[in-house]
């Protein structure tokens, strides 16, 4: 996906600022996905919290993937999509007896639970409903993703997970519950992970772990790494699709699968970032006393991660193909943190000129916002705008 490839002419007719998913770069990355798994007792869930726009799914239902699930409303998402129950998994720290009955009356595949009150509440729920409801306990394992602290989970401080020290407690009352079927473990250390090394460092300590389980005479079904695998936000023409050779590789390789067991991951922004885009038109140019500011009309309410998380994402110009400027790229969000570039060279702007901010279709559009009561934005895809 470079300048080039972008309907330019078609986006000329829209209204702005609008969201743009390239549905061939989504089919490319699947692909790759499938190609790389094949073969293999891998099963892929995608993390719907990255992206719930419902051709973007169906794309992601086509291919085989499964999903992951961190509220009621994700739930139903994926299996209004068509993903089968038998391929969700619900995670959460905080899940209502609403969503956990929505899991239960679907009999999803399993539920990743992060402490012991809810895993007495899901027992008494499922025994209302004389089910047994099938549960992997998220053990927090204290491994560094190497990654920006607000998207950092797998360490002792964070509020995810069952922490190594209380394991055997849990283990002792899970195996005593009625109604609670434990067949898994989950992980999930992060995300925008680009340091493969922490995957690596993952893969020994679910060794590890695994091995205590048998200690204790458990056997376990499935183990399940999460999600976490970083793009590049810097080049995505160039990357468009992430490593996931490498990624799949250091996992068959370090982490000892037993006989019949699966292996699942909860892939999100590395399955969708590289097929989205916001665009934008530039409203005004203004001069300021030592810069100039190219005022788009959108801003964090669209794209709230570099206002969030001091995130880079990719500026091109489609419009305009003048010697490079730079500008302080800004919404018109009254708020200072409003400020998508600082600094940034693009192509010579002009009011009018249509804007792509990159890398947008992870959590882009889910996050988007109606502060300062603006629209939520439309969507559209490669197909509803191909000739
Ligand atoms: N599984 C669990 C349990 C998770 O918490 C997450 C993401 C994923 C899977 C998917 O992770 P991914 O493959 O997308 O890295 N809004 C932030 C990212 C928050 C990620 C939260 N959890 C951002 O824009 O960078």
């Amino acid at each position: 996906m470079t300048k080039a490839n972008y309907p330019v002419n078609k986006f000329k007719a829209l209204q702005t600022p609008f969201y743009y998913y390239d549905l061939e770069v989504l089919r490319a990355t699947l692909s790759e996905i499938n190609a790389q798994t094949a073969g293999k007792s891998f099963q892929v869930h995608y993390a719907l919290k990255a992206n719930v726009n419902p051709l973007v799914l169906k794309t992601i239902k086509d291919a085989g993937l499964g999903a992951d699930c961190v509220s009621g409303g994700e739930v139903q998402a994926a299996l209004d999509a068509g993903i089968p129950a038998s391929k969700v998994v619900f995670a959460g720290v905080g899940k209502a007896d609403w969503e956990i009955e929505l899991g239960l009356d679907n009999d999803i595949f399993c539920f990743n639970v992060e402490s012991i009150p809810e895993l007495e509440v899901i027992n008494e729920m499922a025994g209302a409903k004389g089910k047994i409801a099938r549960v992997a306990l998220r053990i927090n394992p204290n491994v560094s993703a190497h990654t920006h602290h607000y998207i950092t989970t797998g360490l002792n401080e964070n509020k995810f997970g069952i922490n190594l020290t209380d394991l055997d407690k849990v283990t002792d009352l899970v195996l005593t519950l009625p109604h609670i079927k434990m067949e898994g473990i989950h992980f999930h250390i992060g995300s925008q992970i680009t340091d493969m090394s922490s995957f690596e460092d993952l893969s020994v300590k679910v060794n590890e772990i695994q091995e205590h389980f048998e200690s204790r005479g458990v056997k376990l079904e499935h183990i399940n790494v999460g999600g976490g695998l970083g793009i590049n936000y810097e080049h995505p023409n160039h990357f468009p699709i992430p490593d996931f050779q490498s990624y799949f590789n250091i996992f068959s390789k370090h982490l000892t699968l037993r006989t019949g067991q699966t292996l699942h991951f909860e892939l999100g922004r590395a399955v969708v970032a590289q097929c989205g885009s916001l665009i934008s038109k530039v409203l005004y140019v203004k001069e300021g006393t030592s810069k100039k500011f190219a005022i788009l009309d959108a801003g964090f309410t669209e794209l709230i991660r570099p206002a969030l998380y001091q995130a880079y994402h990719r500026i091109e110009n489609l419009t305009s193909e003048l010697p490079e400027e730079k500008y302080d790229v800004v919404g018109p969000i009254c708020e200072s943190s409003d400020t998508f570039a600082k600094d940034y060279s693009m192509n010579a702007t002009q009011r009018g000129d249509l804007i792509a901010l990159r890398s947008a279709g992870a959590y882009g559009e889910i996050m988007a916002s109606q502060y300062n009561l603006r629209k939520l934005p439309k969507a559209y895809t490669s197909d509803d705008l191909a000739i």
